[in-house]
């Protein structure tokens, strides 16, 4: 077993959502060990949750320019060899940036950016660094879903035909109607949250899984989006008709005032010979129709599934896959990559699906601003 690999986390406290499942995630195949830190901006509260989770608080630093500073007086072995980038969404490009020049590997969460322009700046800081750089979508590391971009690979589906992919949650709702809830949410403020709120932070992984499950590019979109209420800057509900190449046409649907709905990012694909339908609630349930005959069900673990996917389960079938599971995977994938070690492609997002992401998002928005017109896509 070679040594495991030194991870700094930057955000993702004891007070955030996604914290713990890359922590959790980092650690389930044993490749990772976390050594410095900057969990939250206030240097009292970073310290104590590294106490609360047993971590050496002698690399809590009190910001993240100091972090770089003192890691890189360090010796090569000791230094933090990759940053976990699980901020709000403004502080992505400056840290995943300064990391990279300074010689960091990076696993970032998504949205990748605030904008295009910087995805595409960061896109450079990376060709220049030479380093990993892994883009936490993290349903793409479903065995389910890696199985699901693996038939339609192998032509399982025949030409494909349409895609609808939904992303509905229902948290805003509560918030939404508010005045004072909802400028208090980071999510509905664009200086910390970008250029769309629910495009940019749920409708992206639907697009990510779209790309990533047909291997299609999408090339124009038509968006209409919803604000609610004219004081609110931010769309909590939008609806994107698009067209990918060869005559395939489709759409993507995300809400975040969809009441009720909890997690529901689903996906289905159609084409001549058959159809697949993935469910996230559902993870462990990949549906096949053909023509004529009757419901195939696939579930991870089996012989029947794609390397890919195999490499994305660790017991016997019937011993369900989570998300936490789902992100370990991207976190496996990034760990081959950093240590030079041969690996898939599609074993974790990358900086490509990050300028994609954006180059969507920032499309989105546009189409809506311009009145619902087709946009076309780099
Ligand atoms: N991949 C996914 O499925 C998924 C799911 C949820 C969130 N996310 C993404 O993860 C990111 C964080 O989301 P969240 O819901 O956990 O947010 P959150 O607001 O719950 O937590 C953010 C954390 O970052 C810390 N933080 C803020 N400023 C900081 C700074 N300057 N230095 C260090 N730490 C700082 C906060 O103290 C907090 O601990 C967002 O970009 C979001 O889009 C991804």
């Amino acid at each position: 077993m070679p040594k495991k690999i030194r991870l700094g986390i930057l955000g993702g406290g004891g007070d955030s959502l996604i914290g713990v499942l890359h922590r959790v995630a980092s650690h389930i195949n044993d490749n990772y060990q976390i050594v410095g830190a900057v969990f939250n901006p206030d240097h009292e509260q970073s310290i104590d949750f590294a106490k609360e989770i047993d971590i050496p608080t002698n690399r809590i630093y009190k910001d993240f320019d100091t972090l770089i500073e003192e890691e890189l007086k360090l010796s090569e072995e000791e230094r933090i060899q990759v940053c976990s980038v699980q901020t709000p969404n403004f502080l992505h490009f400056p840290m995943a940036k300064k990391l990279l020049d300074n010689g960091f590997h990076v696993i970032c969460e998504k949205p990748m950016t605030m904008d295009y322009a910087e995805a595409k700046e960061l896109e450079a800081a990376h060709k220049r660094s030479g380093k990993v750089f892994a883009l936490t979508h993290t349903y793409t590391g479903y065995p389910m879903v890696r199985q699901m971009r693996e038939m339609v690979k192998n032509g399982e589906l025949g030409k494909i035909h349409k895609v609808d992919a939904r992303y509905y949650q229902g948290w805003i709702n509560p918030i939404i109607h508010d005045k004072e809830k909802r400028s208090s949410v980071w999510r509905l403020d664009p200086t910390k949250a970008g250029i769309s709120s629910c495009m940019g932070d749920i409708g992206v992984h639907a697009f990510n899984l779209v790309e990533f499950t047909t291997g299609l590019k999408v090339s124009s979109l038509l968006c209409d989006f919803n604000y609610l209420y004219e004081d609110n800057r931010m769309d909590v509900d939008g609806t994107v008709l698009i067209r990918m190449d060869d005559h395939v046409k489709g759409v993507i649907r995300a809400s975040q005032v969809a009441t009720g709905e909890e997690n529901g990012l689903a996906i289905r694909i159609y084409g001549e010979k058959g159809g697949l339908v993935w469910e996230q609630e559902n993870p462990n349930f990949l549906y096949y129709f053909t023509e004529g005959k009757p419901l195939q069900v696939y579930k991870p673990g089996h012989p029947y599934n794609s390397e890919v996917s195999l490499n994305g389960t660790k017991l016997p079938a019937g011993h369900p896959e989570g998300i936490f599971d789902s992100m370990a995977n991207i976190y496996l994938g990034a760990a081959k990559a950093i240590r030079g070690e041969a690996y898939n492609d599609g074993e974790f997002p990358t900086m490509e699906d990050g300028v994609r992401g954006m180059n969507f998002i920032e499309g989105t928005v546009a189409s809506h601003k311009q009145g619902n017109v087709w946009i076309d896509m780099d």
